[in-house]
């Protein structure tokens, strides 16, 4: 498998190195001493990869226990350009020569909206309910409220019931609680590559589970339709692979619609997916977080819980959150509905470190409840904002010559820029990055996504025009050779005062 050499920066959620001989026995710190001092030979494999995030990591501090340095390791590094962002973030008036961000998936698009039915006075209420210790799982009132707008907005046949809602602070921490919970410590998910690297340390940090990865191809051979399209038969070829292995696997995530792809899967697709697992005895963890943000109306996405009838009910579990679909990233409200109490009373009890203030919650229904807002006010106008912010991309890659996956959901555009890559490895791929931000644009590279070929970025456009048309034009000058620190043309603003008052 491939290895980033060990003093190339690179992301931590990378799906690296050989099995892990550490056995769902082994002792947390044993196995993690074991780890530090492994070096791999293997190659890149060509159709799954068993993850082990802490095959590369360095042990730098005595105060820390094993576990400590793993998670501290994680962090140091993670993010090299999201930190170099937050030291030099672009600001029109105070630092116009700043870092402008189209690598994180945040939507900028409607804060106007948000912060004016956020401060509505129906938003805040102070009762000593909201001040004391809650139910773990969530105020009941909030969870009749997430059951309803689940009901409504993933169109299930039958109303959702509030006693199978959990709520927490986002959708991460609910990766990490269910893999806590459904793994024993050393066990996998499978999950189709490239998907949002994330996720391997959510799975990882506190449950120390891993993440077998289904690697998926750009070209379009056999029964694919699309490119780097999932099928069940590459399923079955990776839990296979994991099984000759000895890794065992205990689940299957599902990204719908997925990160970094944009695409959505059909109810055939979800249904064949949720067959296999059930064959197997596997969990499916099912992540609608950009469920909203289907721009396209033509696609018609289909929630997982619309289908007619789950064929594994207990084993099935889907988690939503407002960061992506109302914008609201910092806010850390999410969701999980299970039909599984066992699940939904373990979730709970982590709950207890990753729970909600009282204040959120009443806020979080109030919103959600608010359904003329959402269709009438907030939906339509996003969704034309995404889709304008999308088409501005779209139509700059397109001059550019640059092949990239169209899709109308989500907030970014995977691109392929491997013609731009001297040689097709991982390292050429991080200098081109390194490129992108010497010159001020930061961008989100293929490795960091577990992507297996070399060359393919992630360009978020869920931003107001101004950034991302400075964006796009420092991504421009990168790759036409000409990169220099770029001045906001005068346009911009202009333009982006015409944007808003469309
Ligand atoms: C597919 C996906 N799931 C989960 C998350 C994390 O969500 P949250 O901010 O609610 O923790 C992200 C964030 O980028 C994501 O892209």
């Amino acid at each position: 498998m491939f290895r980033v050499p060990e003093k190339e920066p690179r992301a931590p959620n990378a799906c690296l190195g050989p099995v892990s001989t550490q056995g769902p026995d082994s002792n947390y710190g044993d196995g993690l001493e074991r780890e530090c001092s492994r070096k791999s030979t293997q190659k890149l494999p060509e159709l799954y990869g068993v993850g082990d995030p802490t095959a590369t990591f360095s042990c730098d501090s005595s105060h820390l226990s094993s576990r400590g340095r793993v998670i501290k390791w994680f962090w140091d590094s993670a993010e090299e350009g999201y930190r170099a962002y937050r030291m030099d973030e672009y600001d029109e008036e105070k630092n116009p020569h700043g870092i402008v961000n189209l690598g994180t998936s945040e939507n900028k698009l409607c804060f106007d909206l948000l912060s004016k039915r956020l401060s509505q006075s129906d938003m805040l209420q102070v009762e000593p309910s909201l001040l004391q210790y809650p139910d773990w799982r969530g105020h009941l009132f909030l969870r009749e409220e997430v059951a309803r707008f689940l009901s409504f907005y993933c169109k299930s046949p039958v109303p959702l019931k509030p006693e199978n809602v959990v709520v927490l602070n986002g959708c991460a921490s609910l990766f990490s609680a269910l893999a806590t919970v459904l793994c024993e410590a050393g066990e996998a998910f499978l999950i189709a590559a490239p998907y949002y690297g994330a996720i391997t340390q959510h799975v990882y940090l506190y449950g120390n589970v891993r993440l077998v990865c289904v690697y998926l191809d750009s070209e379009v051979t056999g029964q694919d339709t699309r490119p780097f399209q999932l099928s069940v038969e590459k399923l079955e070829m990776a839990l296979q692979g994991a099984d000759s292995e000895g890794v065992k696997v205990k689940g299957l995530i599902l990204i719908n619609p997925q990160n970094p792809l944009g695409d959505i899967y059909s109810p055939e697709e979800l249904r064949e997916y949720l067959e296999f697992a059930r064959r197997h005895g596997l969990h499916v963890v099912v992540d609608e977080v950009y469920m909203l943000s289907v721009f396209e109306e033509s696609l018609g996405y289909h929630s997982v819980l619309s289908l007619e009838r789950l064929p594994d009910p207990q084993r099935t579990h889907v988690m939503w959150a407002t960061s992506k679909d109302f914008g609201m990233s910092g806010l850390r409200f999410g969701t999980l509905y299970t039909e599984n109490q066992d699940v939904a009373t373990a979730v709970a009890s982590l709950c207890r470190y990753h729970g909600l203030s009282g204040l959120v919650q009443y806020q979080m229904a109030r919103l959600l409840q608010d359904h003329d807002w959402i269709n009438q006010v907030y939906l339509p106008e996003n969704h034309a904002r995404l889709k304008a912010a999308h088409t501005y991309v779209a139509g700059e890659l397109q001059a550019l010559g640059i092949p990239f996956l169209n899709r109308g959901a989500g907030f970014f555009i995977w691109a392929d820029l491997r013609k731009y890559l001297p040689e097709a490895t991982f390292e050429e791929e991080m200098l081109l990055w390194h490129r992108f931000l010497d010159n001020k644009v930061l961008l989100s590279f293929g490795k960091a996504f577990e992507c297996k070929e070399p060359g393919w970025f992630r360009l978020v456009f869920s931003d107001k025009a101004h950034r991302l048309r400075l964006g796009m034009q420092r991504v421009r000058q990168v790759l036409q050779g000409t990169s220099q620190v770029a001045e906001d043309p005068p346009f911009c603003q202009a333009q982006e005062q015409r944007d808003q008052h469309r």
